[in-house]
């Protein structure tokens, strides 16, 4: 079998099954399994693949042709300069979250920051990575989350503790940057497979509009701490309320995607 055959036989199923971008995914589970990038695989079509490896191809594709997402098949997630372990205890750290981490970048030399609802650890650790001056912490509800945040810490040899806390925790901070799920209840069946079926409910939903664990943050938060906040472009307005002045940054797709401001304690 070559690049070519696998590719021919992956991306039209990829395709049947659902999934917007069949050859890219074929293209990124295929030169994995090869150990070669995704321009070696274009230049060489007719390289031969190995038996173990078409083994370990046919099984990621079925994998995927259940939706399941190529970063889980993959196990692990490129997010700024660092690269994750992810799995289904924790979300796919997103793109669009790499705004928390650029509006963390803009503090002084030695600056406290949380990161609440840290999941993989993605926005900590990048910051760490980053801006090894800050005195960074971080926390989740979710005690699996936390075993995966914690093993990325390890990995990537970066100073930073995690806790297991349903909420803020007490502390002091320069600034709480905070991704927390706010997908409304009726939105849930709408979204994509590769969501609903394998990424953790309670890491997205929050409530009937969506706000919950965001409102919960800005009331347990001490007066004046100044909250960094992930939201749907369609909640600015009403998470630029919840706070102090308060302004809404856009991410690289143009979209209002975090608020910063005060608590009003
Ligand atoms: C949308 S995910 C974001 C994960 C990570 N920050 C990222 O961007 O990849 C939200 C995370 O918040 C956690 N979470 C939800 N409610 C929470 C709460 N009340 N207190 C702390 N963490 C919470 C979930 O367990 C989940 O890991």
């Amino acid at each position: 079998m070559t690049v070519r055959d696998a590719l021919g036989g992956a991306v039209p199923a990829l395709r049947a099954a659902g999934c917007e971008t069949p050859e890219l995914d074929a293209e990124v589970l295929i030169a994995d399994a090869l150990g070669v990038d995704r321009a070696a695989l274009v230049a060489d079509p007719e390289r031969a693949v190995p038996p173990a490896a078409a083994r370990v191809i046919a099984e990621r594709v079925r994998r995927r042709n259940e939706r399941e997402p190529v970063a889980y098949i993959l196990g692990r997630k490129g997010f700024r300069h660092v690269e994750l372990a992810v799995d289904g205890r924790v979300l796919v750290p997103r793109p669009e979250t790499e705004l928390l981490v650029e509006i963390a970048l803009e503090l002084p030399r030695g600056a406290r920051v949380h990161d609440l609802g840290t999941g993989s650890g993605a926005v900590a650790l990048a910051l760490l990575d980053e801006r090894p001056d800050l005195i960074v912490t971080a926390s989740d509800a979710s005690a699996a989350a936390v075993e995966v945040a914690r093993a990325n810490t390890r990995r990537l040899g970066l100073p930073l503790e995690v806790g297991v806390e349903d909420g803020l925790p007490a502390g002091a901070w320069d600034l709480v940057v905070a991704n927390l799920p706010y997908v409304r209840e009726d939105e849930w069946d709408s979204l994509q497979p590769e969501i609903t079926r394998w990424e953790p409910r309670e890491a997205l939903v929050s409530g009937a509009d969506g706000l919950d664990a965001i409102r919960e943050l800005v009331a347990r938060a001490p007066a004046d701490m100044r909250l960094a906040v992930e939201h749907a472009p369609h909640q600015a307005e009403a998470v630029r309320a919840l706070l102090r002045d308060s302004e809404t940054r856009r991410d690289l797709a143009g979209l209002d995607r975090v608020t910063v401001g005060l608590a009003r304690g």
